[in-house]
């Protein structure tokens, strides 16, 4: 599908009567780490829309992205960049959403928001399509992406729960650089460069240093309860997305030297006892979740094989040998932060607000 009119073409009467049948599409952070991948699944995926306008701050302002064999320009993100939108995907931190997602809608988009800012707000869904799509259809303006390690999580946890019922949740994650962004995976390049090239490196975008080294996630600490800040929103949304409020979980969030994938190692107490192959059989015919579970040639779920592409890889099922009653499963997955955990995700919610899926 080609892309048909650039966005500064539509008239303002256009922007009030505009559906979400084909809309005029705006990325906000299109030159992020998930902005470049919104617009590479846009393509990709064929997404039906009339226009698309690439937003950033004025740093990024006048650079250009090709999309459908066609040239776009970066645009500062101001108060009238949402006129004619009609869909708007927004990566560009919470501070961001907060200030221009509520415009956005103003002017008649819906918002997909890949921030924190909205996702525990009762009236915001907060979405994993494999789990929870249906709630797309209560949005009043904003539909939530949720933080990575909830949305890899829980896709292989939903087709579990559904069939035995998921008591407890113990996880541990191993989360990569594109987490913190593009900035954060270039430190890591260049680190891993200076390290190897026997240089003094001096970390700049996270705290510690980042080659050969693993350091637990760089979020604010609660003192009171001693959990970090992403620690605390996995749980939440965790919580929020599977619909149980009430679910026992405990979580470890560390960032390691990975360029873009995450592994989650998951220990799940079932409410009767599961083996592990009943689970590999529920995940091998769960969608978005791909079964690599080869002892034999210890093949295993790993960052390399889960990174550019959508599933989220399980493996290393096996019985947890602390718990007798054969009710707990561990497991260990892997995802791409940047697609799954991210810009996918949001753009299978979007397919949804286009009544594509
Ligand atoms: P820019 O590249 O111009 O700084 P990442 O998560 O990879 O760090 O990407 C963040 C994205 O959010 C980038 O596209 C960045 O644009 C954009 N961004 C950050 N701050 C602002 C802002 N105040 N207004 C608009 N876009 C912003």
């Amino acid at each position: 599908m080609s892309l048909v009119e650039p966005a500064q073409s539509l008239s303002p009467e256009a922007a009030v009567t505009q559906s979400l049948d084909a809309p005029l599409v705006a990325i906000v952070g299109a030159t992020g780490a998930v902005g470049v991948e919104l617009l590479r699944c846009l393509e990709e995926r064929d997404f039906p829309l009339s226009g698309l306008r690439l937003l950033a701050s004025p740093r990024s302002a006048g650079q250009t992205f090709r999309f459908r064999g066609q040239e776009l320009t970066v645009e500062a993100l101001g108060p009238d960049s949402f006129e004619g939108v009609g869909l708007a995907l927004f990566s560009a931190g919470s501070g961001v959403s907060k200030q221009y997602a509520s415009l956005a809608v103003a002017a008649g988009a819906v918002v997909v928001d890949n921030s924190s800012a909205f996702r525990m707000d009762a009236a915001v869904p907060l979405v994993v399509p494999e789990v929870n799509g249906d709630a797309i259809a209560r949005h009043k303006g904003i539909v939530a992406n949720p933080n990575c390690v909830a949305a890899i999580a829980t896709v292989p946890l939903w087709p579990l729960h559904q069939r035995h019922r998921i008591r407890k949740v113990i996880a541990a994650t191993y989360q990569a650089a594109s987490g913190a962004g593009a900035a954060a995976m270039e430190e890591l390049r260049q680190s891993t460069a200076a390290y190897l090239a026997g240089e003094a490196f001096e970390p700049r975008v996270l705290r510690h240093p980042y080659a050969f080294n693993l350091f637990s996630h760089d979020s604010a600490m609660d003192p009171e309860t001693g959990t970090n800040g992403e620690e605390s929103k996995v749980m939440a949304e965790t919580k929020r997305i599977l619909n149980l409020p009430d679910l026992a979980m405990g979580i470890t969030c560390v960032r390691v030297p990975v360029l873009r994938a995450h592994c989650i190692a998951l220990t799940v107490e079932f409410a009767e006892p599961v083996t592990p192959q009943a689970v590999r059989d529920l995940l091998a015919a769960a969608p978005g979740v791909r079964v690599v579970d080869d002892a034999a040639s210890n093949h295993y779920p790993m960052p390399v094989e889960a990174s550019g592409q959508g599933d989220v890889l399980a493996g290393r099922i096996r019985q947890d040998s602390s718990d007798p009653s054969g009710r707990t499963v561990s497991l260990f997955v892997a995802g791409d932060q940047l697609l799954k955990g991210a810009a996918l995700n949001a753009v299978q919610i979007a397919e949804r607000l286009v009544g594509r899926s």
